[in-house]
Parts: C-alpha cells; structure tokens; sequence
C-alpha cells in the first residue's frame, strides 16, 4: 500500500507516532552501519521547485542510505521554462516511471496537486506558506533526543509565523503530541486569523520565552513578504532576536532549533546559533533519518530488512 506525506494537520498521532519511530530505527541503524536493505528498486524523483540544501541534500542522503536512486529534476533546466504546467510535468513525471516524488514548490498546495496528477507516493518537502512535514519530524525528533517527550513540553516559536511553512507543521506536530505552543512575533509577521493555527499567540518575546523548554527560530522569509512589512531588520532584531540575554528567561536547559538557512545577527545571535543551547546541526543531521522513513512509509516498507553483508558482520 503506497501513501504521501503531504502535511502534518492531516495526520493522526499514532501515524506521527510511528514516522518518529521509524526514524529512531532508522538513526539506529545508521549509526551501526546497517543500513536497511532496499525492499525494491525504485526511483525517486526530487523535484525542487525552489532553493534548497538542507532539505534536498537530506533527501538524497536518505536514498543513498535506503538504497534507492535518485532522478534530480532541475526547474530551470526543464519544460517549465517553456511554458508547462505543473499538471503536465507531473503527469510527464509519472509517464517517466518514477516510482515517488519529492517536491518544493512556492504555491501552497502544490504537493497536494503533484499528489492528485502522480497517483502514487509524494511527499510534500515545502509548498509555499503551507506546510513542510519532514522538518517538523526532524524538530520532534531532536526534541525527543533531548527532551525524551514532547508532551507538555513548552514550546516557542519565534519570528516569521506568517510565512513560515515550518511553523505551521511544527504547531500542528506540537500540539496533536500534547506540547503547549506558543507563537511570537510582530504583529505583522503574526497569521491574521490566529484561530486556525494551533497554540497561543505573543506579540511580546519574552512572555513566550518564559520557562520555555525548546525555542524555535524561524528565518525571516523575506522573499514572501510584501514590501513594507517589516518595518527594518534592526528593528526586527532589538524586539525579537534570541540571544544571550533573551534566553536568560528560558529553562537554564533549553534547547534552541533554527531549520536554516539562518541569517546569523538577525533572528539569533552566535550564542544562541553555536553555543551550548544550540541543537541546530542535530536537526539537519535527524533530517537524513525522518526523510528514510518517510520515504519508507510512502512505499508501505515500514520494516525494511536490514542489509545481508551487515547483519553478517553484526551476526
Ligand atoms: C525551511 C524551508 O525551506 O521551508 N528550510 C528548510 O527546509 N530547512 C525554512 C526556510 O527557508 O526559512
């Protein structure tokens, strides 16, 4: 049975449940050099709409591991500067025997169209102001390494929520696992309609920052933002940046994520980004693990055999 992994809000607990385990498992095997065995030959195709290097190189990493090849669809390169549609490049892309897509695109709901024209396993690897999945269990992943929970766990999200597909996976992530969430911002990075993301909402950093056990940095999306938006970085960086001193009023063992890219002086400072707080290159290392298991999960192989030579050797 093949499925696709389009947002987190349309997964049911015990599905995030058991990507997060699947991942472990993964992770674990990894590490010990047992990396599971191919179920099948397969072919995956990674379509990136837009820029990318954690996301994209993860997912390779991923199929490398898994043992499965990778047919890397550059946009510029392709039809779509002709003048095709999305709808046909999918439908060209299905006709090319590609057996799941991996695709990042500017609109939201783009994967949920790849998804209608493919027909078989997507996964959403960003759409626009939507939704991005695979880092939102990477973010659970890493917590859980640290926090052993996310449960009632206290959770900050700070910066650009109105852009920001990561925020809105993590909060439907955080909160389906029982964290309490709290998203921070100014008021014109805030959603409008505040009601349809879960948590509360903070216009003020260090109410949110108060006793917080995680503190998520989003990168502000500068790209996607109208002008005038944003009054002035400077601005941005004096009322919201996490820093040295903002952190002062976190949990003295808290964590501090950031999904990258990170504009280092703006969203946070190197204390936070490098010091011993940060969990950053943690996050895009569980990356590599979530995206085998979601590409497993996609292919209904959620207990793939681990690989002959190595059990040998483990033997
Ligand atoms: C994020 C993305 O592209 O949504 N990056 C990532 O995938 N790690 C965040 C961002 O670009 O701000």
């Amino acid at each position: 049975m093949s499925r696709t992994l389009l947002s987190i809000r349309h997964l049911e607990v015990p599905e995030i449940e058991s990507l997060l385990q699947l991942s472990k498992e993964h992770k674990d095997r990894v590490l010990n050099g047992m990396p599971p065995a191919p179920a099948a030959s397969r072919t995956i195709g990674l379509l990136f709409f837009e820029n990318s290097t954690r996301t994209r190189v993860s997912f390779e990493q991923a199929a490398n591991y898994s043992g499965y090849r990778v047919s890397n669809f550059i946009a510029e390169a392709s039809s779509l500067s002709k003048g095709e549609t999305l709808k046909d490049t999918i439908r060209t892309l299905r006709s090319e025997r590609l057996d799941a897509v991996v695709i990042r695109h500017k609109s939201s709901g783009s994967a949920q169209l790849a998804a209608q024209f493919f027909g078989g396993p997507v996964i959403n690897a960003g759409d626009g102001e939507h939704e991005h999945p695979t880092q939102a269990l990477a973010d659970a992943l890493t917590i859980l390494e640290h926090k052993g929970r996310l449960d009632g766990l206290k959770v900050a999200i700070v910066g650009d929520v109105l852009h920001s597909r990561v925020a809105r996976s993590n909060a439907w992530l955080l909160e389906k696992m029982g964290a309490d969430v709290r998203l921070v911002g100014p008021p014109n990075l805030l959603p409008a309609e505040t009601g349809k993301l879960p948590g509360e909402f903070y216009q003020s950093l260090l109410p949110a920052l108060q006793d917080a056990d995680v503190v998520m940095c989003l990168r502000l999306q500068k790209e996607r933002m109208m002008e005038g938006l944003l009054a002035s970085v400077g601005q941005y960086r004096r009322g919201y940046q996490v820093n040295r001193e903002t952190l002062m009023v976190a949990k003295d063992d808290c964590i501090v994520m950031h999904p990258g890219p990170l504009n280092r002086g703006v969203e946070l400072d190197d204390f936070a980004a490098d010091g011993p707080h940060s969990v950053i290159g943690e996050q895009v290392e569980n990356g590599i693990y979530v995206r085998m298991a979601a590409l497993s999960w996609v292919f209904g192989e959620s207990l793939a055999p681990v690989k002959a030579k190595a059990a040998k050797v483990n033997a």
